[in-house]
Protein backbone atom coordinates (compact mmCIF):
# COMPACT_ATOMS: atom_id res chain seq x y z
CA UNK A 1 0.00 0.00 0.00
CA UNK A 2 1.77 3.23 -1.13
CA UNK A 3 0.56 5.64 1.98
CA UNK A 4 1.52 8.87 -0.86
CA UNK A 5 -1.25 7.58 -3.38
CA UNK A 6 -3.99 7.01 -0.74
CA UNK A 7 -3.57 10.12 1.18
CA UNK A 8 -3.68 12.31 -2.09
CA UNK A 9 -6.89 9.90 -3.00
CA UNK A 10 -8.59 10.93 0.01
CA UNK A 11 -7.35 14.67 -0.21
CA UNK A 12 -9.01 15.07 -3.49
CA UNK A 13 -11.92 13.20 -2.35
CA UNK A 14 -12.06 15.40 0.51
CA UNK A 15 -12.13 18.05 -2.60
CA UNK A 16 -15.16 16.32 -4.43
CA UNK A 17 -16.98 15.72 -0.94
CA UNK A 18 -17.12 19.61 -0.67
CA UNK A 19 -18.48 20.33 -4.04
CA UNK A 20 -20.94 17.50 -4.32
CA UNK A 21 -22.52 18.80 -0.55
CA UNK A 22 -23.81 21.83 -3.31
CA UNK A 23 -24.62 20.00 -6.36
CA UNK A 24 -26.45 17.37 -4.79
CA UNK A 25 -28.87 20.15 -3.43
CA UNK A 26 -29.04 21.45 -6.54
CA UNK A 27 -30.09 18.63 -8.23
CA UNK A 28 -31.98 16.77 -5.51
CA UNK A 29 -34.87 15.93 -7.36
CA UNK A 30 -32.90 15.39 -11.18
CA UNK A 31 -31.34 12.07 -12.57
CA UNK A 32 -28.43 14.08 -14.54
CA UNK A 33 -27.28 13.02 -17.83
CA UNK A 34 -24.80 16.11 -18.15
CA UNK A 35 -24.68 19.45 -17.84
CA UNK A 36 -25.98 22.97 -19.95
CA UNK A 37 -24.26 26.19 -18.95
CA UNK A 38 -23.02 24.37 -16.11
CA UNK A 39 -26.31 22.91 -14.88
CA UNK A 40 -27.43 19.42 -14.52
CA UNK A 41 -30.11 18.62 -17.03
CA UNK A 42 -32.75 15.83 -16.00
CA UNK A 43 -33.64 12.63 -17.29
CA UNK A 44 -36.41 11.52 -15.34
CA UNK A 45 -39.58 11.90 -17.19
CA UNK A 46 -41.50 9.43 -19.00
CA UNK A 47 -39.47 9.87 -22.36
CA UNK A 48 -36.03 9.84 -20.67
CA UNK A 49 -36.04 7.53 -17.64
CA UNK A 50 -35.09 4.20 -19.55
CA UNK A 51 -31.68 6.05 -20.66
CA UNK A 52 -28.60 3.54 -19.73
CA UNK A 53 -26.85 5.92 -17.96
CA UNK A 54 -29.48 6.45 -15.17
CA UNK A 55 -28.39 4.60 -12.12
CA UNK A 56 -25.14 6.70 -11.92
CA UNK A 57 -26.60 9.38 -10.56
CA UNK A 58 -27.95 7.36 -7.54
CA UNK A 59 -24.86 5.80 -7.34
CA UNK A 60 -22.79 8.84 -6.81
CA UNK A 61 -25.14 10.06 -3.77
CA UNK A 62 -24.60 6.18 -2.01
CA UNK A 63 -20.45 6.96 -2.70
CA UNK A 64 -21.39 10.25 -1.09
CA UNK A 65 -23.68 8.63 1.97
CA UNK A 66 -20.18 6.06 2.01
CA UNK A 67 -18.31 8.95 2.29
CA UNK A 68 -19.63 10.84 4.73
CA UNK A 69 -22.77 9.20 6.22
CA UNK A 70 -24.64 12.04 5.79
CA UNK A 71 -28.31 10.88 5.48
CA UNK A 72 -29.93 13.20 3.05
CA UNK A 73 -27.66 11.38 0.26
CA UNK A 74 -29.09 8.28 1.22
CA UNK A 75 -32.47 9.77 0.52
CA UNK A 76 -32.00 11.19 -2.74
CA UNK A 77 -30.53 8.03 -3.78
CA UNK A 78 -33.16 5.82 -3.00
CA UNK A 79 -35.92 8.53 -4.58
CA UNK A 80 -33.39 7.60 -8.11
CA UNK A 81 -34.16 3.82 -7.42
CA UNK A 82 -37.84 4.55 -6.95
CA UNK A 83 -38.19 6.47 -10.26
CA UNK A 84 -36.73 3.42 -12.08
CA UNK A 85 -39.13 0.95 -11.42
CA UNK A 86 -41.21 2.63 -14.45
CA UNK A 87 -38.34 1.45 -16.05
CA UNK A 88 -38.59 -2.03 -14.63
CA UNK A 89 -42.19 -2.11 -16.13
CA UNK A 90 -41.27 -1.40 -19.73
CA UNK A 91 -39.84 -3.98 -21.77
CA UNK A 92 -38.50 -1.27 -24.47
CA UNK A 93 -36.41 -0.14 -22.04
CA UNK A 94 -35.38 -3.12 -19.99
CA UNK A 95 -32.23 -4.32 -22.39
CA UNK A 96 -28.60 -5.16 -21.47
CA UNK A 97 -27.45 -2.36 -19.53
CA UNK A 98 -29.49 -3.53 -16.41
CA UNK A 99 -26.29 -3.61 -14.69
CA UNK A 100 -25.45 0.06 -15.23
CA UNK A 101 -28.77 0.91 -13.93
CA UNK A 102 -29.51 -0.94 -11.00
CA UNK A 103 -25.98 -2.12 -9.72
CA UNK A 104 -25.18 1.71 -8.69
CA UNK A 105 -28.65 1.93 -7.29
CA UNK A 106 -30.42 -1.13 -6.03
CA UNK A 107 -27.61 -3.15 -5.57
CA UNK A 108 -25.83 -0.62 -3.16
CA UNK A 109 -28.58 -0.48 -1.31
CA UNK A 110 -29.23 -3.56 -0.16
CA UNK A 111 -25.87 -3.80 0.42
CA UNK A 112 -25.56 -1.12 3.07
CA UNK A 113 -29.50 -1.09 4.07
CA UNK A 114 -30.75 -4.63 3.35
CA UNK A 115 -33.62 -3.06 1.76
CA UNK A 116 -35.51 -6.36 0.88
CA UNK A 117 -37.61 -4.10 -1.72
CA UNK A 118 -34.22 -2.88 -3.32
CA UNK A 119 -33.27 -7.35 -3.17
CA UNK A 120 -36.50 -7.61 -5.22
CA UNK A 121 -35.74 -5.04 -8.11
CA UNK A 122 -32.04 -5.90 -8.67
CA UNK A 123 -33.67 -9.45 -9.07
CA UNK A 124 -35.94 -8.71 -11.34
CA UNK A 125 -33.51 -7.07 -13.63
CA UNK A 126 -30.87 -9.90 -13.24
CA UNK A 127 -33.95 -12.03 -14.21
CA UNK A 128 -34.32 -9.89 -17.33
CA UNK A 129 -30.54 -9.60 -18.15
CA UNK A 130 -30.49 -13.99 -18.13
CA UNK A 131 -33.14 -14.09 -20.30
CA UNK A 132 -31.31 -12.45 -22.93
CA UNK A 133 -29.09 -15.03 -23.48
CA UNK A 134 -28.77 -15.92 -26.64
CA UNK A 135 -27.91 -19.97 -26.84
CA UNK A 136 -26.57 -21.19 -29.67
CA UNK A 137 -23.91 -18.22 -29.71
CA UNK A 138 -23.80 -17.97 -26.32
CA UNK A 139 -23.87 -14.32 -25.91
CA UNK A 140 -26.19 -11.53 -24.13
CA UNK A 141 -28.43 -9.75 -26.24
CA UNK A 142 -27.13 -5.80 -26.26
CA UNK A 143 -29.61 -3.61 -27.37
CA UNK A 144 -33.60 -3.99 -28.56
CA UNK A 145 -34.79 -2.50 -31.81
CA UNK A 146 -34.97 0.87 -31.77
CA UNK A 147 -37.96 1.05 -34.09
CA UNK A 148 -35.92 3.41 -36.46
CA UNK A 149 -35.43 0.94 -39.52
CA UNK A 150 -32.15 0.56 -38.28
CA UNK A 151 -29.93 -2.91 -38.95
CA UNK A 152 -31.18 -6.07 -37.39
CA UNK A 153 -29.93 -5.78 -33.53
CA UNK A 154 -31.23 -9.29 -32.26
CA UNK A 155 -27.38 -11.02 -33.24
CA UNK A 156 -25.37 -7.74 -31.78
CA UNK A 157 -23.38 -8.38 -28.14
CA UNK A 158 -21.02 -5.76 -26.83
CA UNK A 159 -18.00 -5.16 -25.02
CA UNK A 160 -19.85 -2.68 -22.32
CA UNK A 161 -21.68 -5.75 -21.52
CA UNK A 162 -19.00 -7.01 -19.52
CA UNK A 163 -19.81 -4.22 -16.77
CA UNK A 164 -23.28 -5.92 -16.59
CA UNK A 165 -22.34 -9.02 -15.82
CA UNK A 166 -21.47 -8.20 -12.03
CA UNK A 167 -25.63 -7.84 -12.01
CA UNK A 168 -25.86 -11.71 -12.68
CA UNK A 169 -23.08 -12.53 -10.25
CA UNK A 170 -24.44 -10.93 -7.56
CA UNK A 171 -28.01 -12.68 -8.62
CA UNK A 172 -26.26 -16.18 -7.87
CA UNK A 173 -24.11 -14.91 -4.54
CA UNK A 174 -27.70 -13.48 -3.27
CA UNK A 175 -29.82 -16.93 -4.49
CA UNK A 176 -27.36 -19.36 -4.55
CA UNK A 177 -28.92 -20.38 -7.72
CA UNK A 178 -25.65 -20.94 -10.24
CA UNK A 179 -27.94 -20.04 -13.09
CA UNK A 180 -27.36 -16.42 -13.35
CA UNK A 181 -23.67 -16.95 -12.67
CA UNK A 182 -23.45 -19.83 -15.18
CA UNK A 183 -24.95 -17.41 -18.03
CA UNK A 184 -22.88 -14.50 -16.86
CA UNK A 185 -19.67 -16.94 -17.80
CA UNK A 186 -20.96 -18.20 -21.14
CA UNK A 187 -20.97 -14.57 -22.13
CA UNK A 188 -17.43 -13.62 -20.62
CA UNK A 189 -16.58 -17.08 -22.28
CA UNK A 190 -17.72 -15.69 -25.44
CA UNK A 191 -16.51 -12.22 -25.56
CA UNK A 192 -13.03 -13.31 -24.64
CA UNK A 193 -12.92 -15.40 -28.10
CA UNK A 194 -14.96 -12.47 -29.92
CA UNK A 195 -13.96 -9.39 -28.94
CA UNK A 196 -10.66 -9.58 -27.49
CA UNK A 197 -8.04 -8.88 -30.70
CA UNK A 198 -4.73 -9.95 -30.63
CA UNK A 199 -3.34 -7.46 -29.63
CA UNK A 200 -5.12 -7.17 -26.58
CA UNK A 201 -7.14 -4.47 -27.86
CA UNK A 202 -11.13 -4.77 -28.26
CA UNK A 203 -13.67 -4.66 -30.38
CA UNK A 204 -16.98 -2.29 -29.70
CA UNK A 205 -20.15 -4.23 -31.56
CA UNK A 206 -19.60 -8.33 -32.61
CA UNK A 207 -22.78 -9.42 -34.57
CA UNK A 208 -23.68 -12.67 -34.60
CA UNK A 209 -26.16 -15.77 -36.64
CA UNK A 210 -29.02 -15.62 -33.83
CA UNK A 211 -29.78 -19.12 -34.93
CA UNK A 212 -26.37 -20.91 -35.78
CA UNK A 213 -24.38 -18.52 -33.26
CA UNK A 214 -21.16 -17.87 -36.07
CA UNK A 215 -19.79 -14.35 -35.52
CA UNK A 216 -20.67 -12.52 -38.49
CA UNK A 217 -18.77 -9.50 -38.00
CA UNK A 218 -17.52 -6.59 -36.18
CA UNK A 219 -18.30 -2.57 -35.75
CA UNK A 220 -16.84 0.67 -35.11
CA UNK A 221 -19.66 1.24 -33.01
CA UNK A 222 -18.97 4.57 -30.95
CA UNK A 223 -15.45 4.42 -31.83
CA UNK A 224 -13.52 5.46 -35.19
CA UNK A 225 -14.43 2.42 -37.25
CA UNK A 226 -14.25 -1.51 -37.59
CA UNK A 227 -10.97 -2.79 -36.45
CA UNK A 228 -10.35 0.55 -34.15
CA UNK A 229 -9.88 0.71 -30.32
CA UNK A 230 -12.81 2.72 -28.62
CA UNK A 231 -10.83 3.60 -25.64
CA UNK A 232 -14.24 4.05 -23.96
CA UNK A 233 -14.76 0.38 -24.97
CA UNK A 234 -11.36 -1.05 -24.11
CA UNK A 235 -11.73 0.08 -20.50
CA UNK A 236 -14.97 -1.31 -20.17
CA UNK A 237 -13.72 -4.67 -21.05
CA UNK A 238 -10.45 -4.69 -18.84
CA UNK A 239 -12.76 -3.30 -16.17
CA UNK A 240 -15.08 -6.34 -17.05
CA UNK A 241 -13.04 -9.14 -17.18
CA UNK A 242 -11.12 -7.72 -14.19
CA UNK A 243 -14.93 -8.41 -11.86
CA UNK A 244 -15.73 -11.48 -13.68
CA UNK A 245 -12.37 -12.75 -12.10
CA UNK A 246 -13.46 -11.12 -8.74
CA UNK A 247 -17.02 -12.97 -9.06
CA UNK A 248 -15.98 -16.30 -10.29
CA UNK A 249 -11.83 -16.87 -9.39
CA UNK A 250 -11.44 -17.81 -13.43
CA UNK A 251 -7.94 -17.02 -14.08
CA UNK A 252 -8.41 -16.46 -17.47
CA UNK A 253 -10.42 -13.58 -16.96
CA UNK A 254 -7.42 -11.86 -14.98
CA UNK A 255 -5.39 -13.07 -17.77
CA UNK A 256 -7.57 -11.43 -20.26
CA UNK A 257 -8.64 -8.07 -17.97
CA UNK A 258 -4.28 -7.81 -17.99
CA UNK A 259 -4.10 -8.07 -22.03
CA UNK A 260 -6.18 -5.56 -22.48
CA UNK A 261 -4.97 -3.41 -19.53
CA UNK A 262 -1.46 -3.71 -21.21
CA UNK A 263 -2.64 -2.64 -24.39
CA UNK A 264 -4.39 0.55 -22.93
CA UNK A 265 -1.02 1.20 -20.80
CA UNK A 266 0.84 0.94 -23.23
CA UNK A 267 -1.23 3.79 -25.53
CA UNK A 268 -1.86 6.34 -22.86
CA UNK A 269 0.03 9.58 -24.50
CA UNK A 270 2.56 11.09 -22.88
CA UNK A 271 0.88 14.21 -21.49
CA UNK A 272 -1.84 11.43 -20.40
CA UNK A 273 -5.17 12.28 -21.91
CA UNK A 274 -6.72 9.84 -23.33
CA UNK A 275 -8.59 10.29 -26.73
CA UNK A 276 -12.30 8.78 -27.94
CA UNK A 277 -10.19 6.35 -29.97
CA UNK A 278 -6.27 4.73 -29.93
CA UNK A 279 -6.60 5.10 -33.64
CA UNK A 280 -8.22 7.99 -33.98
CA UNK A 281 -6.41 10.83 -36.54
CA UNK A 282 -4.25 13.14 -35.16
CA UNK A 283 -6.96 16.03 -35.64
CA UNK A 284 -9.27 16.97 -34.41
CA UNK A 285 -7.37 15.80 -30.69
CA UNK A 286 -10.92 14.97 -29.11
CA UNK A 287 -10.56 13.46 -25.82
CA UNK A 288 -12.66 11.15 -23.79
CA UNK A 289 -12.31 11.58 -19.57
CA UNK A 290 -14.86 9.01 -18.95
CA UNK A 291 -12.79 6.21 -20.54
CA UNK A 292 -9.87 7.77 -18.46
CA UNK A 293 -11.36 7.27 -15.07
CA UNK A 294 -12.89 3.70 -15.99
CA UNK A 295 -9.75 2.65 -17.12
CA UNK A 296 -7.99 3.96 -14.00
CA UNK A 297 -10.66 1.96 -11.71
CA UNK A 298 -9.65 -1.40 -13.87
CA UNK A 299 -6.28 -1.22 -13.42
CA UNK A 300 -6.63 -0.55 -9.77
CA UNK A 301 -8.90 -3.32 -9.48
CA UNK A 302 -6.31 -5.32 -11.16
CA UNK A 303 -3.70 -4.42 -8.93
CA UNK A 304 -5.63 -4.92 -6.38
CA UNK A 305 -6.89 -8.48 -7.94
CA UNK A 306 -3.42 -9.85 -9.07
CA UNK A 307 -1.98 -9.56 -5.31
CA UNK A 308 0.28 -6.86 -5.01
CA UNK A 309 -1.63 -5.09 -2.18
CA UNK A 310 -1.15 -8.18 -0.09
CA UNK A 311 1.78 -10.26 -0.95
CA UNK A 312 4.03 -7.67 -0.23
CA UNK A 313 5.79 -6.76 -3.35
CA UNK A 314 4.45 -3.40 -3.91
CA UNK A 315 6.81 -1.90 -5.59
CA UNK A 316 6.11 -0.23 -9.20
CA UNK A 317 8.47 -3.55 -10.07
CA UNK A 318 6.23 -6.06 -8.76
CA UNK A 319 6.02 -9.26 -11.12
CA UNK A 320 7.93 -6.99 -14.13
CA UNK A 321 7.90 -8.33 -17.25
CA UNK A 322 7.51 -7.34 -21.04
CA UNK A 323 4.70 -7.70 -23.43
CA UNK A 324 4.12 -5.36 -26.64
CA UNK A 325 6.92 -3.29 -25.21
CA UNK A 326 5.00 -2.48 -22.24
CA UNK A 327 5.92 -2.74 -18.46
CA UNK A 328 4.28 -5.21 -17.46
CA UNK A 329 3.89 -5.88 -13.70
CA UNK A 330 0.66 -5.03 -11.03
CA UNK A 331 2.64 -2.47 -9.49
CA UNK A 332 2.52 -0.90 -12.71
CA UNK A 333 -0.56 -0.52 -13.30
CA UNK A 334 -1.54 1.35 -10.16
CA UNK A 335 1.17 3.37 -12.00
CA UNK A 336 -0.48 4.18 -14.82
CA UNK A 337 -3.96 4.45 -12.92
CA UNK A 338 -2.25 7.01 -10.82
CA UNK A 339 -0.52 9.35 -13.80
CA UNK A 340 -4.64 8.93 -14.78
CA UNK A 341 -6.30 10.13 -12.13
CA UNK A 342 -3.37 12.85 -11.52
CA UNK A 343 -3.51 14.45 -15.02
CA UNK A 344 -7.44 14.29 -14.63
CA UNK A 345 -7.24 16.12 -11.18
CA UNK A 346 -4.62 18.77 -12.44
CA UNK A 347 -6.37 19.19 -15.88
CA UNK A 348 -9.52 18.02 -16.22
CA UNK A 349 -11.76 18.00 -13.21
CA UNK A 350 -14.17 21.16 -12.45
CA UNK A 351 -13.38 22.56 -8.98
CA UNK A 352 -15.93 25.46 -8.95
CA UNK A 353 -18.75 24.81 -7.30
CA UNK A 354 -21.48 27.03 -9.33
CA UNK A 355 -20.83 24.45 -11.62
CA UNK A 356 -22.85 20.93 -11.56
CA UNK A 357 -20.13 18.59 -13.21
CA UNK A 358 -16.94 17.14 -11.89
CA UNK A 359 -15.29 15.43 -14.75
CA UNK A 360 -14.88 17.92 -18.11
CA UNK A 361 -14.49 16.72 -21.61
CA UNK A 362 -15.98 13.39 -21.59
CA UNK A 363 -17.30 12.09 -25.09
CA UNK A 364 -20.25 9.44 -25.56
CA UNK A 365 -18.91 8.44 -29.33
CA UNK A 366 -16.80 9.84 -31.79
CA UNK A 367 -19.13 10.18 -34.86
CA UNK A 368 -21.43 12.13 -32.91
CA UNK A 369 -22.09 15.47 -33.79
CA UNK A 370 -21.29 16.84 -29.94
CA UNK A 371 -18.18 16.33 -28.14
CA UNK A 372 -16.10 16.89 -24.96
CA UNK A 373 -19.07 17.75 -22.52
CA UNK A 374 -19.71 16.60 -18.78
CA UNK A 375 -21.53 12.70 -18.46
CA UNK A 376 -22.39 11.79 -15.68
CA UNK A 377 -20.43 8.73 -15.59
CA UNK A 378 -17.55 10.13 -15.72
CA UNK A 379 -17.99 11.41 -12.40
CA UNK A 380 -19.65 8.31 -10.72
CA UNK A 381 -16.12 6.48 -11.85
CA UNK A 382 -14.02 9.59 -11.09
CA UNK A 383 -15.46 8.63 -7.42
CA UNK A 384 -15.17 5.02 -7.55
CA UNK A 385 -11.29 5.12 -8.98
CA UNK A 386 -10.40 8.05 -6.07
CA UNK A 387 -12.50 5.66 -3.28
CA UNK A 388 -10.36 2.39 -4.65
CA UNK A 389 -6.88 4.38 -4.93
CA UNK A 390 -7.71 5.43 -1.10
CA UNK A 391 -8.25 1.98 -0.13
CA UNK A 392 -11.61 3.44 1.55
N1 LIG B 1 -22.40 1.75 -22.58
C1 LIG B 1 -22.46 2.74 -23.58
C2 LIG B 1 -21.30 3.63 -23.59
O1 LIG B 1 -20.27 3.35 -23.01
O2 LIG B 1 -21.43 4.68 -24.20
Amino acid sequence: MNEEYSVWARDVLARVAEKMEKVSVRSADKIPYTTKDGVHDDWSGDDKIGWWTNGFWGGMMWQMYELTGQERYKAIAEDVERKLDRVLMDAQSMDHDSGFKWLPTSVNNYRMTGNPASRNRALLAANNLAGRFNHAGQFIRAWNDWGDNGPDRRGWAIIDCMMNLPLLYWASEETKDPRFAQTAMRHADTAARCFVREDGSVNHIVEFDVDSGEMVRSYGGQGYGDGSSWTRGQAWGLYGFAQSFRHTGKREYLDTAMRIADYFVAHIPENGLIPVDFCQPEEPVWEDSTASVIAACGLLEIWRLSGAASSGKQGEGAAEGTVNGAEKGAGNYRKAAVKLLRTLAGQRVNWNDADDNLLEKCTAAYHDREHEFSIIYGDYYLIEALMKLSQL
